[in-house]
């Protein structure tokens, strides 16, 4: 995700600097240009050969060592970089940073970079609340750096508060935020419910289905990295939530269509990935229905289609994207939803086909709007999901685009 993207990571004086060779090798599996600049205090914590053995980059230190590659090397440097990530940051750094100190390499290149930059403090709790750093920190806010909060935990000295270095998968989360993708769906707001339903019998039992909530959440993430502001709502799953969206869980599909209803005035795109179930029991039991030697049936009754709901209610301007998973006749069923629940696009997939529908990190999917369709071979949720925007995206712009003519 990250190839062709250089990213320094500069490293300072504190405990957690030992957490960076994760990052560093982190970043490396995504196919990144990995440079470390430490600061002289981060050698006393971790040393330059580790950083060198995971990136395969010289470590720099000194702004006025000789065996650089270029001459003026932090200039170059800050002109190369896609982002600038310093992690952790000692109070010292923000100081000097937040006022334009710039004595050292890591300092001097921090100054002499425009690309995004991303400053994850990590000291003791009591120098961390300290009011002048916290001004600091809000002084580099204002001048655009992303600030990645400390946490609140168990800290090396002893003390148990905030001033904890994030987990290396957040500090990288928020590098790929940044970097990863275009932002072709900045400004936009997309709903998208993902995961299973679960229509209760009796405080035991309920009735649900295979859906695992994997395409879904792919949707979700590639939405944010393409720069979209987006809202899960979250029926049942195990898969692992996607950073930076907004989460509303859900149980049954009443309460999801509640939850969707709250969002919908406000979204300009929304996809329905969520398996909803069409039926529930009649009757919930407040107690635990016990078993008996006869057999036993459960009265069910409809849910709310909320697709339909949502298509009998959209704007103009609002786009809406269902899914359809078939058995048999995938496109002449799939196409018959469309047109009755009044979508934008649907996108079909039968349960059938090899690497298609629930569990599997994979789908084979068919994506039908109202004049096309267009059938993709197998490939990884994440990079369906991708199809499934461009389409969004290319058919989103043209509906803003229709021209109107007054008057006619
Ligand atoms: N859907 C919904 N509310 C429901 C049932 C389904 O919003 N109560 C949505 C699903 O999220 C999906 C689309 O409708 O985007 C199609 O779901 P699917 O189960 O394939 O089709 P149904 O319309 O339920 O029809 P059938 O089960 O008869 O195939």
């Amino acid at each position: 995700m990250l190839k062709g993207k250089m990213v320094i990571l500069g490293v300072t004086g504190s405990i957690a600097a030992y957490k960076m060779a994760n990052v560093a090798s982190m970043l490396k599996k995504l196919h990144c240009d990995v440079q470390v600049i430490m600061t002289r205090n981060a050698t006393n914590f971790i040393t330059p050969v580790t950083f060198e053995t995971l990136t395969g980059n010289k470590c720099l230190i000194d702004t006025f060592d000789r065996n650089f590659q270029y001459n003026v090397e932090h200039v170059a440097l800050a002109k190369r970089a896609d982002l600038l990530m310093i992690a952790p940051a000692s109070a010292n750094v923000i100081g000097k940073l937040a006022h334009g100190i710039a004595d050292d390499m890591l300092t001097t290149t921090a100054l002499a970079c425009r690309c995004p930059k991303i400053v994850a403090p990590a000291m003791n709790t009591s120098m961390y609340e300290n009011p002048i750093v916290q001004d600091n920190r809000k002084t580099l806010q204002r001048y655009g750096f992303e600030i990645v909060e400390a946490e609140n935990g168990h800290l090396a000295c002893g003390d148990s508060g905030a001033g904890k270095l994030p987990e290396e998968k957040l500090l990288v989360a928020h590098i790929l935020r940044a970097i990863a993708r275009d932002k072709d769906l900045a400004g936009r707001k997309v709903l998208i419910t993902a995961g299973a339903t679960m229509e209760p019998i009796d405080p035991v039992r309920y009735i649900t289905n295979h859906s695992t909530g994997k395409m879904g959440f792919a949707l979700a993430r590639a939405c944010m990295l393409r720069g979209a502001d987006v809202t899960v709502v979250k029926g049942h799953t195990e898969a692992e939530v996607p950073d930076f969206v907004e989460i509303l869980p859900v149980g049954s599909a009443t309460e999801m269509f509640e939850a969707v209803k709250s969002r919908f005035a406000e979204s300009d795109i929304v996809i329905m990935a969520a398996a909803v179930a069409d039926y529930r029991p009649s009757q919930f039991s407040e107690e635990k229905v016990k078993k008996s030697e006869e057999a036993m049936a459960i009265p069910l009754s409809r849910t709310q289609d909320i697709l339909q709901y949502l298509g009998e209610h959209k704007r103009e301007d609002q786009f809406l994207c269902g899914f359809s998973m078939e058995t048999q006749h995938m496109l002449e069923n799939s196409r018959k939803k469309m047109v009755k629940k009044n979508l934008d696009m649907i996108v079909a997939n039968n349960l059938k086909t090899k690497g298609a529908g629930f569990g599997t990190d994979t789908n084979v999917i068919t994506i039908l709007t109202k004049e096309k369709e267009q059938a993709f071979d197998i490939m990884s949720k994440d990079a369906a999901a991708d199809c499934i925007l461009d389409e969004i995206l290319a058919e989103s712009t043209k509906k803003r685009e229709v021209p109107v003519y007054e008057g006619i």
